[in-house]
């Protein structure tokens, strides 16, 4: 396998981007990552879309898209695994690369969600249509079996919650992409409204439009479009079953677990090595489990290393720099490969107000539906 290396990144500000179709969206954010890598072509196109279908009425996203940007006769295929569509997007163009198949490949992701259509029924496909859909399960509801679960089990507090999306929040006022860059106090998520006990609807990352785009390139020739090429050091990826009443435990992801081990067998490092990181926040109580499954903390300690701000910008292993999907937005398609932006930038040294120092080492992980698909990359400069 060649070394990958990252050269160039570009996103649209998410939030409820009205006046902007979806092509439109992923569009600019192309050009923008063709602008900074100063490529004059690509290879080939993976798109991460989880369900522009049921939210704008259009399939067939990845031949459009190449279309409309210009480069309507490469290779361009769309990517779904639910919220895990951008990761699984950039592993594909990840192993493409490293094959020797292509050199430029252009990924992103790319989701319209504020257009009209019935959001959380598009979102809860994600889940078991014969074991839960059927049965009126939504994602917060079963985040918050989750949430109530991990309470129960290791005595995580309301407010530890609450201290995540906080943080998260504080993180995302410094990010100018960011949807809800406003702060906000513990106490405010506690009094906000009540959406599936114990998660209150500031505990849930919002309904956005939005797109990310990244480029890729064998590190051997990355150097010839930029001085800091940011190494893809790793990918590992996981399934566990859809369902959660099939799975051993509610309290740790096992698709989160495996995708890890795997991706830091393949980057010889360990958790502790790992100097800041983007997770799938989707609800707060999943940044604390992922936390955990990531092997940042214990086992049931995840509430806990908030509350000591522990994953804080100046803590021991900042998460979520970007605002997390919490505060920066969630177009479903296009989190994983914004996260992926947030850790290329950051080594960089190019966050700006969210600079972590220092940072050589950062990791995302990305996830579909309550875990059932998990995809987790580890960058290096
Ligand atoms: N920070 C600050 N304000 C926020 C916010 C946030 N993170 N999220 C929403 N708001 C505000 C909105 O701007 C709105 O304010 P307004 O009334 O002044 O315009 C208000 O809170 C209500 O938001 P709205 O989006 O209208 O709420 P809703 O009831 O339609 O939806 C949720 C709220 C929580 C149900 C919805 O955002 C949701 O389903 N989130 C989860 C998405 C999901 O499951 N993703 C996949 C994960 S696996």
């Amino acid at each position: 396998m060649r070394e990958v290396a990252i050269i160039g990144s570009g996103m649209t500000k998410f939030g409820e981007l009205w006046q902007k179709s979806m092509r439109d969206i992923y569009v600019e954010a192309a050009l923008k990552a063709i602008d900074d890598a100063k490529v004059d072509h690509i290879d080939g196109l993976y798109v991460g879309c989880m369900s522009s279908g049921l939210f704008v009425g259009q399939e067939h996203v990845g031949a459009l898209m190449a279309d409309y940007l210009g480069f309507g006769n490469v290779p361009a295929v769309r990517v779904e695994s639910a919220c895990a569509s951008g990761g699984f997007a950039f592993r594909q163009a990840f192993l493409d690369v490293a094959s020797g198949m292509s050199d430029i490949v252009l990924v992103g992701g790319v989701e319209k969600m504020t257009d009209g259509a019935d959001v959380t029924y598009a979102l809860a496909t994600a889940a078991d249509q014969e074991y839960e859909v059927y049965y009126g399960v939504t994602f917060p509801g079963i985040y918050a079996m989750i949430a109530n679960a991990h309470m129960k089990e290791f005595g995580t507090t309301r407010e530890q919650l609450a201290m995540v999306a906080a943080k998260n929040h504080k993180h995302g006022s410094l990010n100018p992409n960011a949807q809800f860059p406003g702060l906000v106090s513990v106490e405010t998520v506690l009094k906000s409204t009540m959406v599936a006990d114990p998660l209150r609807l500031l505990d849930c990352s919002p309904v956005s439009d939005g797109a990310a785009c990244v480029i890729l390139a064998p590190l051997e020739i990355a150097r010839k479009y930029t001085d800091v090429p940011v190494r893809v050091i790793a990918s590992g990826a996981a399934s566990d079953t859809l369902a959660l009443h099939q799975r051993e435990t509610l309290t740790t992801l096992k698709s989160v677990k495996l995708a890890a081990e795997r991706a830091y067998k393949m980057a010889n490092v360990r958790p502790e090595n790992i100097q800041l990181a983007e997770v799938h926040d989707c609800f707060t109580i999943a940044e604390i489990v992922v936390t955990e499954d990531l092997g940042f903390f214990p086992k049931g300690k995840g509430g806990e290393a908030v509350e000591k701000g522990l994953t804080s910008l100046e803590g021991r292993i900042p998460v979520n720099t970007s605002g997390g999907l919490k505060s920066k937005g969630h177009p479903v398609g296009a989190t994983g490969v914004a996260q992926v932006i947030e850790v290329y930038e950051q080594l960089q040294g190019r966050a700006g107000k969210r600079q972590v120092r220092n940072a050589r080492i950062g990791l995302t992980q990305n996830m579909g539906g309550s875990g059932a698909s998990s995809v987790v990359h580890i960058f290096s400069v």
